[in-house]
C-alpha cells in the first residue's frame, strides 16, 4: 500500500514517484492549491494537489491529476488517504527545517480516499486537558505525537530490557494470571471459578511465589515483563494493573542484584533517551534515608535536608522541645531555602500535609528571615546561643524560612519529608526531568508493628530474608529491630523496584510466617507448595521486581503512568471508554456460583452512568 513511510523522503529522492498512506494531518487551501500533511506513525509528509495538469501526461493519468485535485478539496482532518506522486523540491521560502521531510513535498497525481472520518471530538494538535475525554476516545488521544511518542518510547525500553537480561543469560518464563492471593500488601482481584463451585482465583500482585518456585525448579536465572494486579488506591504512580520487570537468580547475593540492575537500567535510559546513567548508584540505608530525608525514597535532586537540633536544645529551657527530648523524642528542623515569601495558602497546605503525617498541633513551628529579621512565634523562647546555633546549623540566611519538628523519631522524620516533599514541589524543585538522581535504599527493617491488629507485618513481603546479622534479635522476638536484606532502587522521589534475598528454609520460612500471625494450619493451605517446594534442595536465591510503568513515565518526562500506559484506568479504576468495570447479568453470575449484594444506594448515580444491564 506504500512505498515509503511520511518520515522517510529526502531531497535524494526527488524525481521519484512514490505511494503514500496515512492520514490527513491538516489540510490547508492556499489561493486553490490545496496543502495536506500526511501523517503515518512515523512522521509527516506535505503533498500538494495542483490545479495545472503537467504536460507530458497521458489521458489517462491527466484525468487522475485532474481528479485528485477535485477530490483533494474535501479531505478534513483524519481522513485515512492513499497518494501517489512525485516528489519535488519546496518552493523556495517554504521549506520547513524543523521536519526531516522539510525540503521536499509530494506532488499528487493520484488520490485514493479509504477512508473518511467524522468530525473529532477534539483536536489532536493542542493539549487537552479534559482527561476523560481523552480517556472515552483513547484511540485518538494515542494518535497525538506526544502519545505516540511515549507508546513508541516504552516499546524501545522494553525490548531493550529483554535483550539485556537475554543477554545475561535469564530465561523469560510466563506464570499464571489466574492464581491464588499472594501477599503484597493489597488487596486482591478476585476470579470465581465455574468449575469449582464457591473457589475463587486472584489475580496476582506480583508472580513472587511462581518466581521463587522456578528457582527451586533450578532455571538459575529468571524474568518476566509481568502484568500485576493490585485493588489499592490509585494516584498518578499507581494503576489497578500494570507490568514489572521481575528477576529472580539462584546462588547470587545483594550486590549481584544490584549490580545487574543497574546495567538494566543503564540500558534502558540508553536506548530510551540516549542518557548514560551512572554505572553505580549511591546506597543508603533506610534509616539513613529516613533521617536525610523523611522518606524512603528520597528525591535528592534538591537538598533540604533534615537536621538534628537535639545538640543545639540539650538542655534548652523551651519547655517543649525540653519535653521531647526528655521523653526520647527527637527535635529537628529543614530549611526551605528562599522560600520566607510563602502564601498564606501554601502555609495552609504545609499545615494540612503536616497533620496528616502525624502533627499533633494545628500549624508547623516555624522561622522565617526577612527583612534581615527572625519573625517566628518560637524565636523569643531562645536564648541568643540557642538562636546562634540554630543559625549556623541551618545556614539561614536572608528570605529562607525554617520547619520544625518536635516527637517520636518516626513521626518528625514522616512529617518533615513530606513537607520538604510538597515545599519542592511548591518551589518546582523537582520539575528537572533531565537529571535522573538514582539511589538504593538498603537494610530496611524486616517488620513493621500493625496498630489495627497489634501484631507484625512484613514491610517487603513474608518470603524475605532477615539480616544474618540480626537472627538473634528475631529469636529474641526484638523484632523493630530486625533489618532485612532487602533493597529499593530510587529515582528522583519515585519507588522504581524493590527486591530481596529470600528466605529459602523450610524453618526460617515457617518460622517467619509464625511472626507474622499465621499458624501452622493456615501455612499448610495458603502456602503449603512453598513450604514443601523448601524440603526438597532450594538453591539460595532472590531478585527484585521494576515497575515498568513507572521508569517509562520518567524517561518519557510524564508526571503520570496514565501517560505510557495505552488504556489505563482512571482514579476509580474505570476504564470509561469501554465502560470497564461492567454490570455483569444475574444468568452469568450465577453460573460462576457468584450473588451480588451490591445495593448501596449513594452509588445509584454511578449505575445510572453505566451502560443499560442486560438483565
Ligand atoms: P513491589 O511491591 O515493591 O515488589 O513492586 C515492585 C515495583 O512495582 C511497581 N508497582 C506499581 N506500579 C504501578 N502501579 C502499582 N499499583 C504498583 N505497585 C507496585 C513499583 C514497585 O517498586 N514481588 C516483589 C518484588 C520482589 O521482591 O522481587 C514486588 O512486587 O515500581
Amino acid at each position: 500500500m506504500r512505498t515509503h513511510h511520511c518520515n522517510q523522503l529526502r531531497e535524494s529522492h526527488i524525481g521519484q514517484t512514490v505511494t503514500l498512506i496515512g492520514w490527513v494531518n491538516s489540510a490547508r487551501d492556499h489561493g486553490g492549491v490545496i496543502f495536506i500533511d500526511l501523517r503515518d506513525r512515523e512522521g509527516l509528509t506535505q503533498c500538494v494537489f495542483r490545479p495545472e495538469t503537467p504536460e507530458n501526461l497521458g489521458p489517462e493519468a491527466a484525468a487522475a491529476h485532474q481528479q485528485a485535485f477535485v477530490t483533494s478539496h474535501s479531505l478534513r482532518e483524519e481522513d485515512v488517504v492513499q497518494v501517489v506522486g512525485m516528489v519535488s523540491h519546496r518552493l523556495e521560502g517554504t521549506v520547513n527545517d524543523r521536519l526531516p521531510t522539510g525540503a521536499i513535498e509530494v506532488v499528487v497525481s493520484h488520490l485514493r480516499i479509504v477512508n473518511k472520518a467524522d468530525v473529532l471530538p477534539f483536536q489532536l494538535d493542542k493539549e487537552l486537558s479534559n482527561e476523560d475525554m481523552r480517556m472515552k476516545y483513547r484511540y485518538l488521544d494515542l494518535r497525538r505525537a506526544r502519545m505516540s511518542r511515549n507508546i513508541r518510547q516504552r516499546h524501545t525500553i522494553t525490548s531493550a530490557a529483554r535483550r539485556f537480561l537475554d543477554d545475561a543469560g535469564f530465561y523469560e518464563v510466563e506464570t499464571p494470571i489466574l492464581s491464588n492471593p499472594t501477599p503484597e500488601g493489597a488487596r486482591d482481584f478476585l476470579v470465581p471459578s465455574r468449575l469449582n463451585p464457591g473457589r475463587f482465583y486472584a489475580l496476582p500482585q506480583a508472580p513472587q511465589q511462581y518466581k521463587q518456585l522456578l528457582m527451586v525448579a533450578g532455571l538459575e536465572k529468571y524474568f518476566q515483563i509481568a502484568r500485576c494486579f493490585r485493588d489499592e488506591d490509585l494516584r498518578a504512580d499507581r494503576q489497578p494493573e500494570f507490568t514489572q520487570i521481575d528477576i529472580e537468580a539462584s546462588f547470587i547475593g545483594q550486590d549481584d542484584i544490584i549490580t545487574l540492575v543497574e546495567g538494566l537500567l543503564g540500558a534502558m535510559f540508553k536506548a530510551g533517551l540516549d542518557v548514560d546513567v551512572p554505572l553505580h548508584f549511591p546506597q543508603l540505608t533506610y534509616r539513613e534515608a529516613m533521617d536525610t530525608y523523611g522518606s524512603d525514597k528520597p528525591d535528592t535532586r534538591y537538598d533540604m535536608k533534615i537536621i538534628d537540633l537535639a545538640d543545639i536544645f540539650a538542655s534548652t529551657e523551651f519547655k517543649i522541645f525540653r519535653g521531647t527530648l526528655d521523653g526520647g523524642g527527637v527535635v529537628r528542623a529543614i530549611n526551605a531555602k528562599g522560600f520566607a515569601g510563602i502564601t498564606t495558602g501554601q502555609m495552609n497546605r504545609l499545615n494540612e500535609i503536616a497533620i496528616q503525617a502525624g502533627l499533633p498541633v494545628k500549624t508547623l513551628a516555624f522561622i522565617k528571615c526577612e527583612g534581615g529579621e527572625y519573625k517566628s512565634p518560637l524565636w523569643k523562647f531562645f536564648t541568643g546561643t540557642e538562636q546562634q546555633a540554630i543559625i549556623s546549623k541551618l545556614i539561614i540566611e536572608e528570605g529562607d524560612i525554617v520547619f520544625f519538628g518536635a516527637g517520636t523519631l518516626d513521626t518528625v522524620s514522616t512529617i518533615l519529608g513530606r513537607t520538604r516533599t510538597e515545599i519542592a514541589s511548591m518551589m518546582e524543585l523537582n520539575k528537572n526531568s533531565t537529571a535522573f538522581n538514582f539511589l538504593w535504599v538498603v537494610d530496611f527493617p524486616l517488620l513493621a508493628h500493625d496498630e489495627d491488629t497489634g501484631g507484625w507485618g512484613a514491610v517487603h513481603h513474608p518470603f524475605t530474608r532477615p539480616h544474618p546479622d540480626d537472627l538473634e534479635l528475631l529469636d529474641a522476638g526484638a523484632y523493630d529491630k530486625v533489618r532485612a536484606v532487602a533493597y529499593d532502587v530510587v529515582l528522583n522521589g519515585y519507588e522504581l523496584g524493590g527486591g530481596s534475598i529470600r528466605i529459602h528454609e523450610k524453618d526460617l520460612q515457617a518460622k517467619m510466617f509464625q511472626v507474622l500471625g499465621v499458624g501452622p494450619e493456615e501455612q499448610q493451605i495458603k502456602f503449603g507448595h512453598l513450604l514443601d517446594a523448601f524440603r526438597f534442595g532450594a538453591p539460595p536465591h532472590g531478585g527484585l521486581a521494576l515497575g515498568l510503568d513507572r521508569i517509562a513515565m520518567l524517561i518519557a518526562g510524564e508526571d503520570s503512568i496514565r501517560e505510557v500506559i495505552a488504556f489505563p484506568k482512571n482514579n476509580k479504576g474505570a476504564d470509561l471508554m469501554s465502560h470497564s468495570p461492567c454490570h455483569i447479568e444475574t444468568k452469568l453470575l450465577r453460573e460462576v456460583y457468584v450473588q451480588s449484594t451490591w445495593k448501596d444506594p449513594k452509588h445509584a448515580a454511578d449505575k445510572a452512568a453505566l451502560p443499560p444491564l442486560a438483565d
